[in-house]
């Protein structure tokens, strides 16, 4: 096994400069296009309703923001953050292509450039585990959620059970990586990956940093046999 070190900023964001215009391509081959289900569900435990103000924080190219606009509708507002200026024009690229509201903005999870209660909504996907200051990330989203509002956190995790456990030793540890260096120059962002989900918390420890963050009633479900998971608390 590869050690397992905390992800740098810097790293992360150089990282994901690097595999911006190949991402959404690596994210349908890798996932054989469930994480379009995946992000649906997510959406739906945030519950935003029309005319609401809707944050996706760690945005990339912008699915889960796209996602949430039409729950919103146009009398409501998103907004996407990511701190990746590459990821971010990938999301403005594909935002102006579909005559999308979304408004992309640079900004860092771990400091939002928001008022307290800004927002109705706030989500996060396939982000915190490259966080090496997850309870502050959480801070934050709770913080600028209004009481009540609800912040989804759609995440990767590894699965306690057989035969799940064993296949994703070899799907995600193995395919993943070997796709990475196939498809795409970076391909040590793609061996980053499984090192970054091991680092991270199990299921029942994240509701416990987002508890510990505020959020209160923090639920999760687990999906695809528990290789993903989403949590919501509110605000
Ligand atoms: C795996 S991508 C996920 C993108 C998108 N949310 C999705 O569901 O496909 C992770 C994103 O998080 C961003 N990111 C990582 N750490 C961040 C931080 N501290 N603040 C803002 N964005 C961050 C990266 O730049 C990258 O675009």
């Amino acid at each position: 096994m590869s050690a397992v070190t905390e992800p740098r900023p810097a790293r992360v964001r150089e990282m994901f400069g690097g595999i911006a215009r190949r991402y959404d391509l690596m994210n349908t081959i890798m996932t054989g296009g469930l994480h379009h289900r995946w992000r649906r569900l997510a959406v739906a435990a945030a519950a935003p309703a029309p005319g609401d103000r809707a944050l996706d924080v760690c945005s990339g190219t912008g699915d889960l923001a796209f996602a949430l606009e039409g729950k919103v509708g146009p009398s409501g507002a998103v907004v996407g953050v990511d701190f990746s200026r590459r990821m971010l024009a990938v999301a403005k690229q594909k935002a102006h292509r579909r005559g999308s509201g979304v408004e992309f903005q640079w900004g860092d999870a771990t400091d939002l450039d928001f008022e307290d209660d800004s927002f109705d909504v706030v989500t996060v996907g396939f982000g915190v585990r490259n966080i090496p200051r997850l309870q502050r990330a959480f801070a934050e989203m709770a913080r600028v959620t209004r009481p009540g509002g609800r912040v989804v956190c759609l995440e990767i995790t590894r699965p306690e059970r057989q035969p799940f456990r064993g296949f994703y030793g070899i799907w995600f540890d193995r395919l993943v990586p070997a796709v990475g260096r196939a498809v795409s120059r970076h391909g040590s962002a793609y061996a980053y990956l499984p090192q970054s989900v091991r680092r991270f918390p199990p299921a029942p420890e994240l509701a416990r940093v987002m508890e510990d963050a505020g959020l209160a009633d923090v639920h999760y479900r687990l999906l695809a046999g528990g290789i993903i998971a989403i949590h919501r608390g509110l605000a």
